[in-house]
């Protein structure tokens, strides 16, 4: 008989225990080709099963060809050649540590506030979809409400028929690359990670410019992407002859400016620095996210592109219907008419006021800040020495800190990237004892 026991505890069905027993009775080669299984009745009396129990097993064993039978002679283990690839044992998988993660992206989104995004939810559950397929643009109502929010909060003067809504940054931009001619695009180094890989999956060749320097020739390019406000990750606001540099050198060699505006909302010490579409909207892409001021979750952005390439994408996503989901559009709406937003951004504000001051107390001793004070995050540069002795300290307090190298190409800033959006007060504090003993080490 088998050596094969059925648990009548466990929630699969006996059928399926039986065959997988079988199974790896083979893989594990107990059973050889050309063995014969016993009949289904003898099997069921020494199972104590019914019948039906094995015939369905032996049934499914014959479908995935583990098993042939021959007519009146029972049922045997196929030949090698028929034995389907065994499964792969069923190793524990490896778990990686886990780290608390002092993630630059990752914002801070007050608990307090739950109560607000759940009732936007449950307005979404009692709203009855749109019966086709949406409005290509996005939803009609939250383009009004962004265009509002976009004057109000970045000095942009836009109509909500000059929006498009997005599932975020990398789709916006994924998108863009798509209504472009040919040509390279041009990204700052250190920059930012997801949008490289957008543009290398493109197909598009990635132009490396050093981050901190004026873009002044964008020949052979089909865009530029940039993010002036905060550049990322070194922090630094893009100065004014800067930016009247890149519009001139756009606007020379017919390229688009993708402007990335991230967290521009999170300034604390001054006034949101204004977006450079407020300059030019004839060759900037303003590309705005609801990852920063709601959540990354929601997968929702906006884009504002020159008239020309909005027309193309418009007439392009009325045909594919590249939209983001109606539902968190339709979230969203609620969230930004009932004021929860405006109330989010606010004491997120507040909360990285308090911390950025800390982590800049607690770092400058050893380390070298690389942009004014804003957002969710610091970039400190210090010695690769000082930066991986930081990091190894840190992660044996159980936190994981970025290096800055991770968004070089070929530019050669060391440091450390260190968010402070996604982790709580007592973390941080922690955090920082551990990666400043990790410096003062060196
Ligand atoms: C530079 C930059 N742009 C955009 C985003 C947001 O991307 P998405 O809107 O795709 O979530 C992030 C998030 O970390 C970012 O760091």
């Amino acid at each position: 008989m088998l050596p094969v026991r059925l648990d009548r505890t466990r929630a699969e069905p006996l059928p399926a225990q039986l065959a997988a027993a079988v199974r790896a009775l083979v893989t594990d080669g107990t059973l050889g080709t050309g063995d014969r299984l016993p009949s289904s009745r003898a099997l069921a009396a020494d199972l104590g099963v019914a019948r039906a129990v094995v015939e369905q097993a032996y049934d499914q064993l014959l479908a995935e060809a583990w098993v042939s039978t021959r007519r009146g002679a029972g049922t045997f283990v196929a030949s090698g050649e028929t034995l389907p690839a065994p499964p792969q044992p069923n190793r524990p998988a490896t778990r990686a540590t886990e780290y608390t993660h002092l993630d630059a992206g990752t914002p801070w989104i007050d608990p307090r506030q739950l109560a607000g995004w759940r009732r936007a939810w449950r307005e979404v559950s009692a709203t009855t979809p749109p019966r086709g397929y949406p409005d290509p643009a996005g939803l009609p109502e939250l383009r009004e409400a962004l265009a509002e929010r976009l004057a109000r909060t970045r000095g942009l003067i836009v109509g909500p028929d000059e929006i498009l809504l997005t599932s975020g940054s990398t789709d916006a931009l994924r998108q863009l690359l798509g209504a472009l001619g040919p040509g390279d695009v041009l990204v700052e180094d250190p920059g930012y990670r997801a949008a490289v890989e957008t543009i290398r999956t493109s197909g598009r060749d990635v132009v490396d410019h050093p981050a901190l320097a004026p873009v002044t020739d964008l020949a052979g390019c089909a865009a530029a992407y940039v993010t002036p406000a905060h550049q990322h990750p070194l922090g630094r606001v893009m100065p004014a002859a800067d930016r009247l540099a890149l519009l001139a050198a756009a606007r020379a060699a017919g390229a688009v400016v993708v402007e990335d505006d991230y967290d521009s909302e999170f300034r604390y010490d001054v006034a949101p620095v204004p977006a450079l579409a407020a300059l030019d909207r004839s060759c900037v892409a303003y590309v705005g996210t609801a990852s920063k001021s709601v959540s990354p979750g929601l997968r929702l952005g906006w884009l504002v592109a020159p008239p020309e390439v909005h027309e193309r994408l418009l007439d392009h996503r009325a045909i594919t219907h590249d939209t983001p989901p109606w539902p968190s559009q339709r979230a969203l709406l609620t969230l930004l008419r009932d004021g929860w937003v405006d109330k989010v951004v606010r004491t997120a504000r507040r909360v990285y006021a308090d911390r950025a001051p800390r982590v800049a107390a607690a770092l400058e001793p050893y380390a070298e800040l690389a942009g004014p004070l804003a957002g969710m995050y610091s970039t400190w540069l210090t010695s690769p020495e000082a930066a991986a002795a930081a990091r190894a300290s840190a992660r044996a307090a159980g936190f994981e800190v970025r290096l800055l190298e991770l968004y070089c190409r070929t530019a050669g800033p060391t440091g450390l990237v260190l968010g402070f959006g996604g982790v709580t007060d007592a973390e941080l504090d922690r955090a920082l004892e551990a990666i400043v003993s990790g410096l003062r080490g060196r």
